[in-house]
């Protein structure tokens, strides 16, 4: 039974490479850094490849994949388990931390800054050299399987200083920063994704490039990876090209009645053309 209060996934490795393109040297990067045993930092905004992107290196390196999806409320006990009670019996069960540490799993803490210090604290043991997870209520120090590795994601852009990752949690981890591809990168995910022809998805990548250029006016985030694609997939369920930004693009992005306003300006400047390939 999982532990209440976390978002977990446990999968074994993808018969097949889930599909992640390269941007930059990330997965030689990470596979340096899971021969040498080291934790991985992976920053980004949203919807920028951060969690294809560990699904295809777990599969790559051959590892199941636990991931736990953080927040606030998320508690020591549901990282590394507890005593349930089960049929009068009670019965230690192990949280998605310790399995993986076990199994010698990938385990991938999504969003980490959002977990409380008094709960991530459990990490430093095994993110340093001693690769060790202590479970108080077993009296037991388990050392990690060899092919254990963790991997945590923020981003950056709308994390407050105060939820900020603590230098001592940062400093044990080899950090790869990500970003939104490059043009010809993301229009080619973005046909991948989608089943969209070139031209479209170049008008898309477009348009999502020139809202990027408008960071900090009005909007939280930009248009990510994600949107594009979901715009995409609307367009090939049949929708417009201005419907499917509106509903995928937009209305996600903001509620502000001027800033929709002139995102719409945008999508009337870049998806004009309306070309259909
Ligand atoms: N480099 C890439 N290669 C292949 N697909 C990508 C890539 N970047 C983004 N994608 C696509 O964009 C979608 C969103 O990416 P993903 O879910 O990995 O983002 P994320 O960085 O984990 O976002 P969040 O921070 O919101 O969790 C993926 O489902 C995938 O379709
Ligand atoms: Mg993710």
């Amino acid at each position: 039974m999982p532990p209440p209060n976390a978002a977990i996934d446990i999968s074994s490795p993808a018969t097949e490479r889930p599909f992640y393109h390269a941007v930059g040297n990330e997965e030689r990067v990470f596979a340096a850094a899971f021969r040498q045993q080291l934790p991985v930092l992976l920053k980004g905004p949203t919807g920028c490849g951060k969690t294809r992107f560990v699904e295809a290196m777990a599969h790559e390196m051959g590892r199941p994949l636990i991931t736990v999806a953080c927040h606030d409320d998320l508690t020591t006990a549901d990282l590394v388990g507890r005593f349930l009670l089960r049929g009068g019996e009670t019965e230690w069960v192990d949280g998605p931390l310790t399995r993986a540490v076990r199994e010698g799993a990938i385990c991938y803490l999504d969003e980490v800054v959002e977990a409380r210090q008094d709960t991530t604290v459990v990490l430093h043991p095994l993110a340093d050299h001693r690769r060790t997870l202590p479970i108080e209520r077993l009296g037991e120090t388990l050392s990690a399987a060899a092919g254990f590795c963790l991997v945590v994601s923020y981003n950056p852009g709308y994390q407050s200083v105060l939820k900020d990752l603590k230098d001592s949690t940062r400093q044990r981890m080899v950090a790869i920063q990500f970003d939104y591809p490059h043009q010809d990168v993301e229009r080619m995910i973005v046909q991948r994704e989608s089943g969209i022809g070139p031209h479209v998805a170049e008008d898309l990548v477009r348009l999502a490039q020139a809202i990027r250029r408008l960071d900090g006016a009005g909007l939280r985030e930009v248009s990510s990876t994600r949107v594009l694609i979901a715009a995409a997939r609307l367009a090939q369920a049949g929708l417009s090209l201005r419907e499917a930004a509106e509903a995928a693009i937009i209305a996600p992005l903001t509620d502000d009645h001027a800033v929709g306003a002139s995102l719409r300006q945008l999508v009337d400047v870049y998806l004009a053309g309306q070309r259909h390939d």
